[in-house]
């Protein structure tokens, strides 16, 4: 059949290495124009490289590229632009300090005449922002955006010119479930008007139903491509880790033991409001809630990354205010951010030195000197635990996949001295077989006795893992559940306000 349809684009025996690693070994990936094709894999399977080579961020080190037929050279970003090839990446690369316009039109500033036609911009931005159905200031500093909302400048920044093919490297991990069926209605959309259509996500029911292919990527090969009403999660499953899984979540046995963190009263200026609960030991507490109702918020508020405008904090009853991270950390406080490169891990440190960040102290001789051997022994046992796929521990967590960075951010937390820890979005972007060792992981946790406070966009999470899950709506504590009243319809109901 292959024969008579054409392809928009064609990747041929693409292959990469860097340094010592084959990221990609004669990967094959043909897509059709009105078509939307997922690619899948595990974190580290090889799908952003592939995507960078067709954007031109990387090089292939051989095979061919097609578009309609023809071979292209793509060897820089403006060429892969050209060709009509927009990318959303999987890390963000808008620029914070500029605005919502500023970062859609930046490749044209200044590029036709010396004058730069402000309001024009923003009416164009305006424009291509509510046409995929969002309302956003066009004038707005992108520092000053949640997530969700830098996620559909991002989208409108790549539709900001006629395309061909749209790739989206995971898209959907940063948007509740409202702004996901918004987005699906856009790429379906786009389909329509005849775009070719790469979709990486880790979500396969989302993939299963948005997409009419896939291709599964594993340790760097490629399978053919699976019409998406002809499998299912089983087999994709199976092809992506070469085994089945069983059990997704871990059997819990909690032993909640007294109180350890108690938050009364708490307010932020930033979407907090008079916000009170406890957390014992070996609890496992859920947040959940819509994105911007105020989850993110009230972790850094606790934590203090935020500054709080009033209510206090306690661990083990003795109440807590720090002028310091540090000093939170060395309380014994801990905080997994959602968003792992600004503020989860320092990419160009060695996966090494990220994890030790957190236990400096224990890992120190008196005389301040480092304890080598101990240092990287730990590391190589959380390496291991975690199933992070690295070569070397001293590699920098900029050269691991996504999903491995996420890893190393949680990593950190895994030491003793840790008796609450406060996690964002544990498992965003982390592939299917990775999540079940860290519900396994955060389960062991709870079983040593630390208190954990998880925020988490997947309610079907949330109800697994935890004994208690509070909901939050406009900076408040809307409901609190226990685990008989877990039900998908009672979360989401409070979460909408009702
Ligand atoms: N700049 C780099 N330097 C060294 N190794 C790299 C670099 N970029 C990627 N790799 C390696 O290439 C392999 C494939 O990584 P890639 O980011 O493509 O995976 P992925 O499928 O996108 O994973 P994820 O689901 O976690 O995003 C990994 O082993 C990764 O460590
Ligand atoms: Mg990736």
């Amino acid at each position: 059949m292959d024969k008579f349809k054409n392809y928009c684009v064609e990747l041929l025996n693409i292959s990469k290495s860097f340094g010592g690693t084959r990221a990609l070994k004669k990967v094959t990936l043909k897509v059709k124009s009105e078509e939307i094709h997922a690619l899948v894999g595990e974190n580290g399977a090889g799908k952003s490289t592939l995507m960078k080579i067709l954007s031109g961020a990387h090089q292939k080190d051989s095979g061919r590229i097609l578009l309609h037929g023809r071979e292209v050279s793509i060897k820089n970003p403006h060429q892969s632009k050209a060709l009509g090839i927009g990318i959303i990446y999987q890390e963000f690369s808008l620029v914070p300090a500029l605005s919502v316009a500023e970062n859609i039109y930046l490749h044209d500033l200044g590029r036709e005449s010396g004058y730069i036609q402000w309001r024009e911009l923003r009416m164009k931005s305006k424009a291509l922002i509510q046409k995929i159905g969002f309302d956003i200031n066009p004038g707005e500093k992108i520092h000053r955006l949640s997530i969700a909302e830098q996620q559909i400048v991002e989208i409108a920044k790549a539709l900001c010119q006629p395309l061909k093919v749209l790739i989206l490297d995971e898209p959907s991990a940063v948007l509740g479930p409202k702004e996901t069926e918004k987005l699906f209605q856009i790429l379906r959309e786009l389909k329509k008007e005849g775009l070719a259509i790469i979709y990486i996500s880790h979500h396969l029911d989302e993939v299963l139903r948005l997409s009419d292919n896939i291709t599964v990527l594993k340790d760097g090969l490629s399978s053919e491509a699976l019409p998406s009403g002809k499998t299912n999660k089983d087999d994709i499953i199976q092809r992506m880790l070469g085994r089945s899984m069983k059990q997704m979540y871990p059997q819990r046995t909690p032993k909640i033991g007294r109180e350890v963190l108690k938050v009364k009263e708490l307010s932020s200026k930033n979407r907090v409001h008079k916000v009170s609960f406890s957390v014992k030991s070996g609890e496992i507490v859920g947040l959940s809630g819509l994105v911007g109702s105020g989850r993110t918020e009230t972790l850094r508020a606790i934590f203090g990354a935020d500054k709080k405008s009033s209510g206090h904090v306690f661990l083990q009853d003795k109440k807590i205010s720090f002028s310091s991270l540090r000093k939170a950390v060395k309380s014994g406080l801990g905080l997994v951010p959602e968003d792992r490169k600004q503020q989860g891990v320092l990419l160009n440190l060695s996966i090494k030195n990220n994890i030790s960040l957190t236990s400096l102290d224990e890992l120190s001789h008196r005389s301040g000197f480092i304890k080598a051997a101990e240092e990287k022994e730990n590391t190589k046992a959380l390496i291991q635990k975690l199933s992070i796929k690295t070569k070397h521990e001293n590699l920098k967590v900029e050269a691991l996949s996504g999903g491995n960075q996420q890893k190393v951010a949680l990593a950190k937390w895994l030491t003793p001295h840790v008796k609450v820890l406060l996690i964002d979005e544990p498992t965003r972007g982390v592939d299917i077989g990775a999540k079940t060792e860290i519900y396994q992981l955060l389960n062991e946790m709870a079983q040593t006795g630390v208190a954990l406070l998880i925020v988490s966009s997947e309610i079907a999470e949330l109800m697994e893992i935890c004994d208690r899950i509070l909901v939050m709506y406009e900076g408040k504590i809307q409901a609190a559940f226990e685990q008989k009243d877990f039900s998908e319809e009672n979360l989401l109901r409070k979460a909408m306000g009702q």
